[in-house]
């Protein structure tokens, strides 16, 4: 374990993992473009939706995510931060949507300028689907067979494994328009039923049994040790 974390460690000086966190991460099944799928899941997790997976969650938790500020210099926190609702509607759905429409504008919603209030609520939306998605398939199969030790010292260090990279490219890209997947790839802009048959392709693009397994074994390495 000792000479792991040595390893691990000269590992962070470099943007690749080292040769045994590879090793480990392929024993635990992880796709090759684990820091995409992984980016993806986490760029705007928030406590509340990391409750799914721990109950006990709090703003103490090391996951990279798209600063909600993006006028400020850090683009990216440390951590994943409360997306707290108001309670003056009825139904949590509306809530959230009074709180997405609330900061049309002012771009705190860690969008950036680029989207229209339809694209913000259709990513609000789709991030609390893709995190359901993780809960009722792949979370299940790896709390039954949960990764090993390596694995999970190799993917909380995520500046050394390329995710918290892959969540700066996220916040980098707000700056200059909508992306949804990490492939760079123009959007249109969701004006109607053409442009929302793109958009629900785009958004299920990490719909896969291999993304979601990759989301689940680094939200159990970050909610169990
Ligand atoms: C993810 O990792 C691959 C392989 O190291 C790299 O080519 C790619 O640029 C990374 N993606 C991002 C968005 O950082």
């Amino acid at each position: 374990m000792l000479l792991l974390a040595f390893v691990v460690g000269f590992a962070a000086v470099s943007a690749e993992p080292s040769q045994i966190c590879r090793e480990a991460f392929y024993k635990s099944g992880l796709s090759t473009n684990y820091n995409e799928t992984i980016a993806h899941a986490v760029h705007s997790m928030s406590v509340e939706g990391l409750r799914l997976f721990d109950p006990m969650a709090s703003e103490q938790n090391k996951i990279p995510t798209v600063n909600q500020d993006l006028s400020q210099d850090q683009k990216v926190l440390n951590y994943a931060p409360h997306f707290h609702t108001s309670t003056d509607f009825a139904t949590s759905t509306m809530n959230m949507i009074d709180k997405i429409l609330s900061t049309v504008g002012n771009s705190k919603d860690g969008l950036g300028p680029h989207w229209s209030s339809v694209e913000r609520i259709a990513h609000v939306f789709h991030m609390w689907d893709l995190w359901q998605k993780i809960y009722e398939t792949s979370w299940q199969e790896v709390l039954a067979t949960p990764p090993e030790a390596p694995t999970c010292v190799c993917l909380r260090d995520t500046r050394a494994n390329g995710i918290k990279a892959a969540v700066e490219w996220v916040a980098n890209h707000y700056e200059t328009g909508t992306p949804i997947t990490l492939l760079n790839r123009p959007i249109p802009k969701l004006t109607d039923a053409q442009a929302w048959s793109v958009w629900k392709d785009r958004l299920l693009h990490y719909y896969t049994p291999a993304a979601l397994h990759d989301a689940a074994v680094y939200l159990y390495c970050v909610t169990h040790h």
